[in-house]
């Protein structure tokens, strides 16, 4: 995910440009530049690190001129570097370009590029884009960015200028996020409305495939195709702080929203075209290594941790290999048995949580090969790992971690069945299965949250005790134990998960009259044990909210009080669905108790201290 921004109009761009990235470093903040026309022609400054670093820079040599572009970049492609940063310009520098998404085959395109005597000086996949529209180039630059675009395969929102029209700014959208600011003899590109709302409050808002290019005066909306559309101005009512958060009231409300486009973004570009197969080329670990690894360490600390409990029964279920979890800040006093054979797999969503990087350095010394899984490029786990998988669910604001841990569980199916394959564990047709059922998660995730006001209701009710219960077995619990740790979190409402099946041996004295259970039954071979352990705190007064699959509903309501069901999918899968009724339900809980969602009371969202 990354942010940018464009000007046309009659006053100086870089102040506008750079009040505008920074509305968008929620989008990521690893690099950051803008390129402006000055009097010189097209000029480009930029820099890894924060927007303060690029605003230092700018601060002893403007860029001065009234039609520019920004970008704030989080890396996908290509650690955040000086020369990785955006905007990318093409050999003559005379094109120059912004974008937000992924390029799927930019590698096929920079090598037929490379062969015409083209150079490349970044890893990205963007600097292919600036080069394309100058090949393309021949005295009009829309049709050019059209021919270009239709090369390209992935997800796109560009903003182009090149030095041979300097009153055209040229906005493209395919299924990443942009808009279009309209205001008197000036206009405005960005990825998102805080970006522009100090200047503007009426918009366009572009649908994929569609494109816009901005004078000073006037705005011209067509399709890719280069067919003129019309579209109605958007009036944008909201306050700047309601903007930022996209609408919603709070940016856990928000990120709990965006997991449909982390998991399609987790996945893109990772799955074979035909989908049979996972791709991953990323990984430097070689085939003949993995099929010799015999054991499997998952090491992490909070939500990352119970994302690793799910990893576990992923690769045990897919590889047969023998998987310990680990809480990071006990993996390294244990003495672990750490062998050349083992593959230890860090999760981290911020990549710098300090208990974490200390297991990785204690594994690392130890002989392990270290796979990360982590969602920032360049971070201190990224860098040091011997592998890395990247989630791609943008930055994380709100502490409790929603769309970085299902994005985790992506990560791991996808690396599970890749090892699958390598090691001939499961064939073909049941990869290609598990792929299927994969590409179907973000739709049934906008199912749930279509629901949301059902879970609504049952979270005012449970915010009303002080304690409860998550109870399942297999993947169920391990899910609950992440539900459970949700609501702790951010609602203060003291809870356990439980094995549904060890219940009876302890805790079950707990149980009394009223009590709310939340009781998760997702996972068919071990359905009717957990409905007898339903019945066991049915039987001793428990309120139960069963968390089912779509179509059992009438068995189960036996069993239970109240149901919520998720779309039906593999029993492999299920985490990536259930996990979303548990984290509405906690963050309605502490919305019906007043706390503050978004940054809970002693907690941090990274913690970088051991
Ligand atoms: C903190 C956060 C948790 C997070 C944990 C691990 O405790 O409050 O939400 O799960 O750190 O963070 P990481 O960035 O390593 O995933």
């Amino acid at each position: 995910m990354c942010g940018i921004v464009g000007y046309i109009g009659n006053r100086e761009s870089q102040p506008i440009l750079l009040e505008g990235l920074k509305k968008l470093e929620y989008r990521g903040y690893d690099s950051a530049g803008i390129a402006v026309f000055t009097e010189e022609g097209l000029e480009v400054t930029k820099t890894v690190g924060r927007l303060a670093n690029l605003e230092n820079r700018l601060s002893g040599d403007p860029l001065r001129g009234t039609v520019g572009i920004g970008h704030t970049r989080w890396a996908t492609h290509g650690k955040p570097s000086d020369v990785n940063s955006h905007p990318h310009t093409d050999n003559s520098l005379k094109f120059s370009v912004v974008h937000n998404g992924i390029i799927e085959n930019y590698l096929d395109l920079k090598e037929e590029l490379m062969l015409a005597g083209h150079r490349f000086l970044s890893e990205t996949d963007t600097e292919v884009i600036s080069h394309l529209i100058a090949v393309e180039y021949d005295g009009d630059i829309v049709k050019a960015v059209q021919r270009a675009v239709k090369k390209m395969r992935g997800a796109f929102a560009l903003g182009v200028l090149t030095e041979h029209e300097p009153d055209r700014l040229v906005a493209v959208r395919f299924a990443s996020p942009l808009i279009i600011g309209i205001g008197e003899g000036e206009k405005f590109i960005a990825s998102d409305i805080p970006a522009i709302l100090e200047h503007t409050r009426d918009i366009y808002i572009l649908n994929d495939g569609e494109m816009a290019v901005l004078t000073r005066d006037a705005v011209e909306l067509m399709t890719i195709e280069g067919n003129f559309i019309a579209k109605e101005v958007f009036h944008v009512d909201w306050d700047i702080m309601t903007a930022e958060k996209g609408g919603f009231d709070h940016f856990m409300l928000k990120e709990i929203h965006e997991q449909p486009k982390a998991y399609h973004d987790t996945m893109l570009g990772r799955i074979s075209e035909d989908g049979r197969s996972v791709v991953l080329p990323e990984l430097k670990i070689s085939a003949e290594k993995l099929r010799g690894i015999n054991r499997v360490h998952i090491v992490a600390c909070g939500t990352a941790y119970h994302a690793g409990l799910v990893g576990k029964s992923i690769i045990e279920n897919l590889v047969r290999i023998p998987v310990e979890t680990d809480v990071a800040s006990e993996y390294r006093y244990r003495s672990p048995i750490i062998t050349p054979d083992t593959l230890v797999i860090v999760v981290s969503q911020s990549g710098e949580t300090a208990d974490t990087l200390a297991a990785l350095r204690e594994a690392q010394r130890n002989g392990a090969h270290v796979l990360a899984i982590t969602n920032v490029v360049g971070s201190s786990v990224a860098r040091e790992a011997d592998d890395v998988i990247i989630t791609l669910a943008g930055p994380e604001i709100a502490v409790a971690s929603t769309k970085a841990y299902s994005s985790q569980l992506i990560a791991f199916y996808l690396f599970g069945l890749y090892w699958a394959q390598t090691n001939g564990t499961q064939d073909e047709a049941t990869v290609a299965n598990i792929l299927a059922a994969m590409q179907a998660l973000p739709e049934q995730v906008e199912k749930i949250l279509a629901q949301a006001e059902v879970i609504k209701g049952v979270a005012e009710s449970i915010s009303k005790h002080d304690s409860l219960f998550f109870i399942g077995r297999g993947l169920d619990y391990a899910v609950a134990m992440e539900g459970s740790l949700k609501l702790k979190e951010i609602s203060y409402i003291h809870s356990e998960a439980y094995p549904a099946g060890e219940l009876k041996h302890g805790t079950l004295a707990l149980i009394e009259e009223g009590i709310p259970v939340i009781a998760l039954i997702t996972q068919e071979g071990l359905y009717e044990k957990t409905l007898s352990n339903i019945k066991e705190v049915k039987a001793r007064g428990a309120d139960v909210l069963g968390i089912i699959n779509e179509g059992h509903e009438a068995e189960v309501a036996k069993s239970t009080d109240r149901q919520f069901a998720i779309p039906r999918t593999l029993p492999l899968l299920t985490p990536a669905l259930s996990v979303v009724p548990l984290q509405l339900l906690s963050y309605y809980a502490s919305l019906a108790l007043g706390h503050d969602v978004d940054k809970p009371r002693n907690l941090a969202k990274s913690v970088t201290v051991e």
